[in-house]
């Protein structure tokens, strides 16, 4: 037996998957799926096989032929869920696996009409990163195992499915609609996605279209209009981009994440729109990781910085070439706040601030921080000032063409570069990077005017005219900035002058409530309740529970206000805000 990813019970020396061929009904009723999965292999293959499942009901497996395969369902492990094992005849190049999901399905978050801005239309989508797509289908369910596939899912006529993939088309029988996609890039199963609603699109350039429900899609369409430009600016730093289209998907306000890189169709959180496109780094991102992760890909969660640092080091590389280095500069200060508090969070597990990490036993939801993302940024910007920027694009070129649809470690990445750039990972310490806890103080500190006029007023209530010209991420950068905790006399001053707390653009709100939640402001309480009982995305909810959870005098405010809010959570918020106030004893 030789398993090779901490987080699948996949097993190299057994048959591997190349294509899945998968037909699902989707019932907002019993809020499961009635689906078949056919496996077909890469070559023909027999003895036992090993796939991951979380939450299935298998009901039948067969071969090519329609001959039962034996199968037995091991009881669940907590974090990887349970291992199914098939006892494949000699020869069987494909086997069809019949089954359900639960209710519970990991990778499935089910919407009310209520909960939709639309209010009629029941709404579901997917999110299968790190390790939920075993809940949706039983797969090798490891990124090292790349699978083409096709899909039909068949939902009320009345919804709309999206897929990231190719639409092949669709046919209404009777009260259900059929619609079939395909997607003939071979993809990681945590890429496998769709969602199902009332939506509408809007085309923004001949390869791009926003979809979102039709009460949105027209600030989405505005919002995100500039995606053409970013998507050329990529090229020009990356090479062509591999997957034809790049359709966005504006989901609905539970959507746990920023952003998710679904290929040929990114979903990203409503919170992005601003009305000024303030927060359309985001979609730089996603759009990034058609490069670095999607095309470059990480073997297994342990080498995840692979995916989200070199995305960091691509995203702002693209908003300096749109925007200027002075922002920049401003984006990675900004990295920098936001990796020093992640290393504090992880004071007691200082093996989870190392690069490449070891998950044997973790559940990669609850080692999900911004260090592989920032930590992963400043060691690249680390290694591109050892070697000057020419050298540095020219091997991030060939690393990512010689790596294409293929899944790397670190040591391939470590290879990759020392045959390119000889010298170049010891003169950055490497293994300090890599195998160290925290940051190396060779860091570089991002440098730009913009940025010392911001520093300049650390902890200080600034006047109207300094702060004249200040996009949201100025504003987010001083607040972070302010010493804690905070007096109390300076978040009154701010938020008299600058009126924080009625704030929309959330990435500055969150930062502004945190600061002065801190400062035992409680006056924004009822403002911090209005935030997280209406968006679900974790990067609002974790500040915002911890310091109520963190505060004597909101503690049970906090455990009151997730009572009422859970139910509209995504599985793995409620799981994470659940921990936050267990860890709090709330
Ligand atoms: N791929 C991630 C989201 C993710 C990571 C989902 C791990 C599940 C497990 C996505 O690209 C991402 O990084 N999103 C960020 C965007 C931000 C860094 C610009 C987010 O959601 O905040
Ligand atoms: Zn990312």
């Amino acid at each position: 037996m030789a398993r090779c990813d901490p987080h699948s019970y996949a097993d190299d020396a057994q048959a591997q998957t190349a294509h899945l061929d998968w037909a699902a009904t989707v019932d907002f009723p019993t809020q499961t799926l009635a689906a078949t999965a056919t496996l077909t292999f890469r070559a023909p293959a027999g003895g036992a096989l090993d796939l991951d499942t979380r939450d299935l009901a298998i009901t039948a497996a067969v071969d090519q032929d329609g001959r039962p395969v034996p199968f037995a369902l091991a009881a669940p492990d907590p974090i990887l869920g349970a291992r199914l094992t098939l006892t494949l005849p000699d020869g069987t190049r494909a086997v069809t696996l019949t089954y359900h999901t639960a209710p519970t399905a990991s990778a499935l978050q089910w919407l009310a009409p209520a909960q939709t801005a639309g209010g009629v239309h029941p709404y579901l989508f997917s999110q299968c990163q790190a390790i939920h797509a075993r809940s949706l289908v039983p797969l090798q369910d490891t990124p090292r195992l790349r699978i083409t596939y096709a899909a039909t899912l068949t939902v009320p006529r009345a919804l709309t499915v999206v897929m990231a993939a190719a639409h092949r088309g669709r046919e209404v029988v009777g009260d259900r609609a059929v619609e079939a996609w395909h997607m003939p890039q071979p993809i990681p199963p945590y890429l496998l996605a769709f969602a199902v609603g009332d939506l509408a699109s809007r085309d923004l350039s001949p390869r791009c279209r926003v979809w979102a429900e039709p009460s949105v899609v027209e600030a989405a369409a505005w919002e995100f209009a500039e995606v053409e430009q970013m998507i050329t600016a990529a090229e020009a730093l990356f090479g062509p981009y591999d997957w034809e289209r790049f359709d966005l998907l504006t989901m609905p306000p539970s959507f746990p994440y920023g952003g998710m890189e679904n290929p040929r169709l990114t979903f990203l959180t409503p919170t992005l729109i601003t009305g000024d496109r303030a927060l359309v780094s985001v979609v730089a991102h996603e759009l990034a990781h058609s490069w670095t992760g999607n095309l470059v890909t990480n073997a297994t969660a342990e080498h995840f910085w692979l995916n989200e640092g070199f995305t960091m080091y691509a995203e702002r590389r693209i908003v300096e070439a749109l925007e200027g280095p002075a922002v920049a500069s401003l984006h990675a200060a900004l990295g920098r706040r936001e990796l020093d508090e992640s290393i504090a969070r992880f004071a007691a597990r200082p093996e989870l601030t190392h690069l490449r990490t070891k998950l044997d036993g973790v559940d990669p939801d609850d080692a999900y921080s911004l260090v592989p993302y920032e930590k992963g940024y400043f060691f690249l910007c680390a290694i591109e000032a050892a070697v000057g920027r020419p050298a540095f694009e020219a091997w991030l070129k060939r690393y990512l063409a010689d790596f294409r649809f293929g899944a790397i470690t670190t040591d391939d990445f470590c290879a990759h570069l020392e045959a390119a750039l000889p010298g170049a990972l010891a003169a950055v310490d490497a293994p300090a990077w890599l195998d160290g806890a925290g940051i190396p103080a060779s860091a570089q500190a991002p440098r730009s005017e913009r940025l010392d006029a911001v520093l300049a007023l650390t902890g200080v209530a600034p006047t109207a005219a300094q702060v004249a010209g200040w996009t949201a991420t100025e504003w987010q950068l001083y607040l972070e900035l302010v010493p804690r905790p905070a007096s109390p006399a300076l978040c009154r001053e701010l938020d008299a002058r600058f009126a924080l707390t009625a704030g929309t653009n959330h990435d500055v709100l969150v930062s502004w409530l945190t600061l002065a939640l801190g400062a035992g402001e409680l006056g924004v309480v009822d403002r911090v309740e209005q935030v997280v009982t209406t968006v679900g995305r974790m990067k609002y909810l974790r500040p915002l529970y911890t310091a109520l959870a963190k505060e004597p005098r909101t503690r049970d405010r906090a455990r009151a206000v997730f009572a009422r809010a859970s139910a509209s959570y995504h599985p793995i918020a409620r799981q994470m805000v659940e921990g936050i106030l267990r860890d709090a004893g709330a």
